[in-house]
């Protein structure tokens, strides 16, 4: 099963990755979850990725292109994969089809979680993550049960640097920009599935979980 999720900041990717990867045992490759563990590592991609994630610019594409293809070609990758925030461009788009052309991989879907634009900026301001586990929460529409502490591993919560009012409007502003375009690639691919973002959260799980189904 080897899977894209779009959609823009917000929109439910990371929420329903965990369940995705939880019910297919695929690998859950999230390019902004790397540059964040490079950048708490203190590597030089980590350096690199930091200056433009807390301006909410996107990290140059051939930086992000060559993480990725590193990561596609790990062994834990020949059963699928399920790749989280990338591509973001046109031209990672391209990138991604030569990586796969050459690991002789083809894409199953491009699952884009669709949402209205305005209601992302109290999802993304309102969001807390487990420290340990990674688990995300908000504060509104997903609590945990104990403020401050996750369900899953009691670890503590935490707001990500890019989550606050300023930051979030650059992430929406610049992947508004990129997203129709990367649309109409998939679209005109044939990959493309739009899920509709803006209903609970177990429910937009059912509608992918109804088109996987059809992958076994
Ligand atoms: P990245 O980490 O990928 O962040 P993002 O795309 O901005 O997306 P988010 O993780 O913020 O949102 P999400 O869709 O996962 O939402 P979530 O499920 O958490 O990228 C960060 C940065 O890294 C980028 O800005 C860029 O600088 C760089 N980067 C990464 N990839 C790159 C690339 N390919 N090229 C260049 N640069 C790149 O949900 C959000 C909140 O809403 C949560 O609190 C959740 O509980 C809640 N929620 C989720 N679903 C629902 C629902 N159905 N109803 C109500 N609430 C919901």
């Amino acid at each position: 099963m080897n899977l894209v999720l779009m959609g823009l900041p917000g929109a439910g990717k990371g929420t329903q990755a965990e369940q995705i990867v939880e019910q297919y045992g695929i690998p859950h490759i999230s390019t902004g979850d790397m540059f964040r563990a490079a950048m708490k590592e203190g590597t030089e991609l980590g350096l690199q990725a930091k200056a433009f994630m807390d301006q909410g610019a996107l990290v140059p594409d051939e930086v992000t292109i060559g993480i990725v293809r590193e990561r596609l070609s790990k062994d834990d990758c020949k059963k699928g994969f399920l790749l989280d925030g990338f591509p973001r461009t046109v031209p990672q788009a391209e990138a991604l089809e030569d990586i796969l052309t050459q690991l002789d991989k083809k894409i199953d879907y491009v699952i884009n979680i669709d949402v209205d634009h305005g209601i992302l900026m109290e999802r993304l301001t309102g969001r807390r993550i487990c420290k340990a586990c990674g688990a995300t929460y908000h504060l509104v529409f997903n609590p945990p049960a104990q403020e401050g502490k996750c369900d899953r591993c009691d670890g503590e919560l935490y707001q990500r640097a890019d989550d606050n009012a300023e930051t979030v409007q650059n992430r929406l502003d610049v992947n508004m920009q990129q997203a129709q375009p990367l649309l109409d690639f998939y679209d005109s691919k044939g990959y493309l599935r739009n899920i509709d973002g803006q209903r609970d959260i177990k429910i937009v799980f059912a509608d992918i979980a109804e088109l996987l189904g059809g992958l076994k």
